[in-house]
């Protein structure tokens, strides 16, 4: 017997996010990008899976699986859907999602703001505005006020990283989806100034939770020749981030898949290039970076296993990210806050989750401190540009009936959640597949 055993205070949970899952999200800039983003967007967001009413039997099937921790994110533009004007009928329907959680014995871990603003930041230039750390903490603030002391674990912002590059790389679909040098670093010290305000005002009115980033990362590989380029990718997608992240509790770390840089002819040199020439830095180089992918940067290689995002299957890829991060701060407590994939078959998610998990474990025998696990998703939703075709639950939705069906694998987590335990020598093991949806360039 091989069992891996993981602390008994582990959190074991899965995510949502607001946009995704609740339906009718008609404040936000999300509601209008599906409508009008020149057919970046799949298919709008509707009524998603109705877990804005359904979240009390979304919560009881969270908890009866066996898993002990929620993360979801709560709606600005819900909350406050125009400047300065809160609806304390919205604030109060979060206080009972959290006030749910914890009747069911999870802990809530809260997401502040996942993707979506409402329409009017949008309107000011979104993380771009001047007013941005303003707005965001005065909202922050009122949420954490509304929500209680009930809530341990506070995200400030998810993937800073997909927000300004989705914007401004615009090769990820998020609004408004275009290159701009200036917007893209503008937007950069706007998360992290909005990050840095919203964790002071969490340490301040709830000294006793613990508060961090939600950072996007792969793992990286690179050729001699793709180091340059990988280097500089690694510091304006990751570090400039974690950098701001200096006075978090922890680190939430988000990760699905690897990304090579082995064919780095026009990379490499352009982007040494504009390193060298700093003037031309913010015209050379974001450029080539949202070439990335059709010229040089390749997130699989030719016949390699691929999601159906068609993103590379490498569960380790989540062990190896904490490692790195370990390694830039070593003192930090990591909660692995996102990790999954989107698959037609359930049994590549329980080989993900298994095989993942067995990483993670090895790590953690080195020293890296993991606090959790949470697994993305709690249900199939609404993948942003891709729509409703990628299956990333571990619960299934039907869009019609919105039926919810348990999964073999959310079975599978629950049970490794319940012992605490995972065998690691027979994780199930998936027929290999080979399946493409639409990939978005991340
Ligand atoms: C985001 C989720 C998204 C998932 C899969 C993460 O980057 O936080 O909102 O659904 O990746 O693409």
């Amino acid at each position: 017997m091989t069992d891996l055993t993981f602390p008994s205070d582990f959190l074991w949970g899965a995510a949502t996010a607001a946009h995704q899952v609740e339906g009718g999200n008609v404040n936000s800039d999300w509601w209008d990008w599906e409508r009008n983003s020149g057919g970046r967007v799949q298919e709008p967001s509707g009524s998603a899976c109705e877990h804005y009413i359904r979240f009390p039997q979304d919560i009881a099937l969270l908890a009866s699986l066996g898993l002990n921790t929620y993360r979801f994110s709560v709606e600005w533009a819900r909350i406050e859907p125009s400047d300065g004007v809160f609806d304390v009928a919205e604030l109060a329907h979060y206080r009972a999602v959290v006030d749910t959680v914890r009747a069911a014995g999870l802990t809530p871990m809260v997401t502040l703001n996942h993707f979506t603003l409402p329409r009017w930041v949008a309107a000011e230039g979104a993380w771009t505005s001047k007013r941005i750390p303003a707005l965001f903490e005065r909202y922050s603030r009122r949420v954490i006020e509304a929500l209680g002391d009930g809530v341990p674990w506070y995200c400030t912002i998810n993937e800073p990283t997909a927000v300004s590059c989705g914007a401004y790389m615009s090769n990820w679909g998020q609004p408004p989806s275009v290159v701009d040098t200036r917007l893209w670093k503008q937007s950069i010290a706007g998360l992290v100034a909005a990050h840095q305000r919203a964790i002071a005002a969490i340490h301040e009115l709830r000294p006793g939770a613990k508060a961090g980033l939600a950072v996007y990362s792969v793992e990286r590989e690179a050729n001699a020749g793709g180091k340059p380029a990988e280097d500089y990718k690694q510091k304006v997608e990751e570090e400039v981030f974690l950098e701001g992240a200096i006075d978090d509790d922890f680190i939430g770390i988000q990760t699905y898949t690897r990304h090579y840089l082995l064919r780095p002819w026009i990379y490499a040199p352009l982007t040494r290039l504009g390193l060298a020439l700093r003037p031309l830095e913010g015209f050379v180089v974001p450029r080539v970076i949202a070439m990335k992918t059709a010229v040089a940067d390749t997130q699989a290689l030719p016949g390699e296993r691929i999601t159906q995002m068609g993103w590379e299957y490498r569960p380790e890829a989540l062990a190896q990210v904490c490692r790195r991060i370990a390694r830039f701060y070593p003192q930090k407590d990591l909660v692995v806050t996102e990790h999954g994939l989107a698959t037609l078959d359930d049994r590549e998610r329980i080989e993900f989750i298994g095989r993942g998990l067995a990483a993670l474990h090895a790590a953690m025998a080195d020293g890296v401190r993991v606090r959790g696990y949470i697994h993305w998703s709690l249900m199939d939703n609404f993948e942003w540009a891709s729509g409703y075709g990628p299956k990333f639950g571990l619960i299934g939705v039907d869009r019609e009936t919105q039926e919810r069906s348990v999964k073999p694998s959310a079975h599978y987590l629950g049970g490794i959640a319940r012992s605490g335990q995972l065998d690691a020598e027979n994780v199930p093991s998936a027929p290999l597949s080979v399946q493409r949806f639409a990939p978005t360039g991340r």
